[in-house]
């Protein structure tokens, strides 16, 4: 039997002195006897170029690229010396065709070590910005799933953050209860962009509050 609770704390703090845009909830008390994680994320750096390769908004369903030798070339049919191919195809030498900018790059590091780093790679593509980072997959069997959300098209914004952590990184209660917890924050998002629209994206250290706990 596994019994979920949601525990709501974010409406703690009303003050009638400047009110934040953001109100960050606290954790949760957890169960009598039970340990807790903190989730301190402690750098955060996105690089969205403006023609980094996206696979999953591109505007055409078969973008084409011409592969020559191990480098890419010019994408025309009529002088490529190589083979028209979908640049988003599994296996291509690297993701910066011709005509591309530099990689999309996703970095989460956390306090306790937990590093998620995420790119545009053809096996392996993450929406990046739009769900679950790199941690959800280098780490699926465990389950330790970092999901981001946020824009890197303006200066400043509000990105967020959910963490759960799955069963196999289950905490023991000192009865002996396994115990998983979840959480989630939002949290300021600032971008600066060059000359090029290229966005580069950083977060002050933050913590994600731990909002519910559930027994495995
Ligand atoms: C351990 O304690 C929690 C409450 O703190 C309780 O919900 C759970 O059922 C207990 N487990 C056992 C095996 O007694
Ligand atoms: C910025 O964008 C330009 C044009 O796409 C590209 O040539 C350049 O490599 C990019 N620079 C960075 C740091 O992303
Ligand atoms: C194809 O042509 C380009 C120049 O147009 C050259 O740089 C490249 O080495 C050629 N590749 C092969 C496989 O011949
Ligand atoms: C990444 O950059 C591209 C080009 O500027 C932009 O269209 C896209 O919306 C950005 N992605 C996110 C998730 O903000």
């Amino acid at each position: 039997m596994i019994a979920s609770f949601q525990l709501l704390t974010g409406l703690l703090a009303l003050t009638t002195s400047a009110v934040s845009s953001v109100v960050q909830p606290r954790s949760i008390t957890p169960p009598e006897g039970c340990p807790i994680p903190t989730w301190v994320v402690n750098n955060f750096q996105w690089h969205n170029a403006s023609h980094s390769l996206d696979c999953v908004h591109h505007p055409y369903d078969y973008p084409e690229a011409c592969l020559c030798g191990s480098g890419w070339c010019k994408p025309d049919p009529a002088t490529c010396n190589g083979t028209m191919v979908n640049p988003c195809y599994t296996g291509m030498p690297n993701y910066e065709p011709w005509g591309y900018g530099p990689l999309e790059t996703l970095d989460i590091d956390f306090a306790d070590g937990l590093q998620c780093h995420d790119q545009y790679i053809g096996y392996r593509i993450h929406d990046i910005g739009n769900g679950a980072s790199n941690c959800g997959y280098a780490d699926r069997g465990q389950g330790r799933i970092v999901s981001f959300y946020g824009t890197s098209n303006l200066d400043s914004s509000i990105g967020h953050m959910d963490y759960v952590l799955g069963s196999g990184h289950a905490l023991t209660c000192a009865n002996g209860s396994s115990i998983t917890y979840s959480g989630s924050v939002d949290f300021p998002l600032t971008c600066t962009h060059d000359a090029y629209f290229n966005a580069t994206c950083t977060a002050p250290v933050f913590e994600i509050p731990v909002l519910s706990y559930q027994w495995v």
